[in-house]
Parts: C-alpha cells; structure tokens; sequence
C-alpha cells in the first residue's frame, strides 16, 4: 500500500514574527507544493529519499539522532511505527516544487503532507490532528513556531491566524493579484525569530507599540477583505504592505537586497509605463527570502495573463532575482493506492 498526500507552500501578507509574540497574522497557501509518499517496507527501518539526500535509521533511534532536514518525518514515522505493533518499517520520499530556505513555507509544508502521508498507512486522521502532529513535528527543528505555517498549510485558502486562539476564515476575499520575487538569498526563520526576541528584549516598550501598530494593520485589512462594497481595497491593503514592511525593517529582519528590491518595485510608475505595483514587503521571516509585491488592480484585469506582470516585475529587479505568481491554494490532500 501507498499513500500519498501534498500540502501547499505559503506566504504571510501580514504579521510574521509579531504572530510570534501574539499578533495575528494573515496567511495564504499557494499553488506550490510538496508531495510526500510513504509505504510500509521490511526492515525496521525508517528511509528518507528526498532532494536533499537520503536516510536509513533503526526505527529503535530516536529523531535528535538524525540531521536536522530529516528530524520531522523521523519523529513522524517513529511515533506512528511505535504505536503500532505490526509495522516493521516505513520508507517516505519528498518530492516538492516549493524553493527551501526562502520563507514560502518549505518545512511546514513537508511536515503537514508527512504527518498526512505517514498516518494515511495506518489510519485517516482528521485535519485538526494531521495539524497537531505536523506542528510537533514542525518543533523537532524549530522549538518556537507560531505554528501559523502549519496551520494554513492544512486548512488551504487565506486564513487569519492567532497563536492562542488558531484559526479563523476571512469572510470575503477579494482576488488580489500578487508577484512573489525571491531574493536568492537563503535564511535561517530560528536565527531571525531569535533576532527578533533579542530586539524585544533591548526595547520593550517600542516593541508592544509596534505590535499594536501590527494588530491595526491586520484588523484595517481584516476589515476590508471583509467589505464587499470596499471598490479601493486593493490600493489599501497596499498601503498597509507598505505600513507592515516598515514594521519589518525597525526589528531588522530586512536587508539592503530587500530594502532595494521593495523600493524598485514601489517606486513612482513611470508616466509612459501603464503598470505598477501597490504595495510589496517581505513574506516570511526575513534576512534574505521572498518579498511579495501586490499588482496595481487596473493592471492585474488588463494583463490577467500574469506572464505580462511578470515580464515587467523582472525587467524592473533584474535576472538575478527569480520571480513567479502566486495563486491562492488548497490545503492538505491525501489518498492511498494499493
Ligand atoms: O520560516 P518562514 O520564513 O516561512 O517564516 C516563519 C514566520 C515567522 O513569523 C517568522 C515565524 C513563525 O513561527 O510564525
């Protein structure tokens, strides 16, 4: 038997690394995924194939004892294999289109379609406990997660996402039309979300009025996705991309890569250039990674083909800077074969 399950990449539009600290956080899932599939094998086992290399481990060692890339699906095989006696093994393998290190969700998009994929050999778990069990996972490489990623990765969509509280649907959304440019530049989320605490630490007191500002930003654009009247909301909630970024930058999770590619792309349109962009900030934790740029509305129905916008937004960052649009998708998927 076979089973297979994919989970989605995703961006954060608002509220990475304030989500951390209690905010809530807007999230998207998107059109890039990662499938993993597992069967049960022989030997007592467990065997990881993946673009980053291979594992065997005695299903008897524990997941610390394995590099920290493979640590989540040894921690998932080996929870699922020791509470069922009749397994001996399990062998998955990762297949996934979702660039690694760049803040789209790599990781907890491995983790989501692993816990599904590994449980789907044994039993169907409900989403809610697929997403506990990835979010434990998630823990084995990166103790402090928010567990936002995870969390739209399951559910699919645009969700609004607190750490307390957990998920909540956003009534109305409105096509928004977005360009995700990575800036080739590889980060470390632990690294900056230990950054980030360290400026907490340094400055409490700017840091809960940033928080507040963030808590703003994310219930003025709750508030018009909600508003099916709302005929500016693509320019606001480019505007409060703008406001975020800011945010972004004063804890210090931007760089001059990503200062500059966001200042190109927001720059004043060029009056013989009919095009531009609305609002872009980074997506993810920063330090490197993607930076997200929201399409001018007229603009996005004139050139609904987005080969046409994506054509501009590199002529505008360059060949170095790899760029592709972003389509809001489903969550975790699953079936087994026999
Ligand atoms: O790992 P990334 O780049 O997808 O970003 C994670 C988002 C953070 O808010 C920085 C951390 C978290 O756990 O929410």
């Amino acid at each position: 038997m076979k089973s297979i399950a994919s989970a989605p990449g995703k961006i954060i539009l608002f509220g990475e690394h304030f989500v951390v600290h209690g905010t809530k956080a807007i999230l998207a899932a998107i059109d890039k995924r990662v499938t993993v599939t597992s069967t049960f094998t022989e030997n007592k086992t467990v065997k990881v194939n993946s673009q980053l290399g291979t594992l065997e481990m005695p299903v008897s060692f524990s997941c610390e004892e394995a590099n920290s890339e493979f640590r989540p699906f040894v921690y998932l095989a080996n929870k699922m294999i020791n509470s069922n006696q009749n397994v001996n093994g399990v062998e998955i393998t990762i297949d996934s289109d979702i660039p690694i290190g760049v803040g789209l969700g790599s990781s907890s998009a491995c983790c989501v379609a692993a816990a599904a994929s590994i449980s789907g050999l044994f039993k169907e778990l409900s989403s809610e406990e697929i997403l506990k069990i990835s979010i434990e996972a998630e823990k084995t490489i990166f103790p402090d997660t928010s567990g936002a990623d995870c969390t739209v990765c399951t559910y699919g969509g645009m969700i609004v996402y607190d750490k307390i509280k957990g998920i909540e649907k956003i009534g109305n959304i409105f096509d928004l039309n977005l360009i995700i440019a990575n800036s080739m530049i590889p980060h470390i989320t632990k690294n900056s979300v230990e950054k980030v605490r360290k400026f907490k630490e340094n400055n409490e007191e700017r840091f809960s009025k940033l928080c507040a500002y963030e808590t703003r930003i994310i219930a003025d654009v709750i508030r018009v996705m909600e508003d099916e009247d709302e005929e500016d909301y693509n320019i606001i909630i480019g505007e409060k991309m703008v406001s975020n970024q800011m945010l972004l930058k004063e804890i210090q999770v931007s760089n001059d890569t990503l200062d500059g590619m966001i200042r190109s792309l927001t720059l004043a349109p060029d009056p013989d250039e009919d095009w531009y962009i609305d609002g872009a900030k980074i997506t993810g934790a920063g330090d490197g990674g993607c930076v997200i740029a929201l399409v001018g509305l007229d603009i996005a129905m004139e050139y609904k083909e987005t080969e046409e916008n994506l054509r501009r937004v590199r002529a505008v960052l360059g060949k170095d800077k790899e760029c592709f649009s972003a389509k809001i998708d489903t969550g975790v998927r699953s079936k087994t074969e026999q």
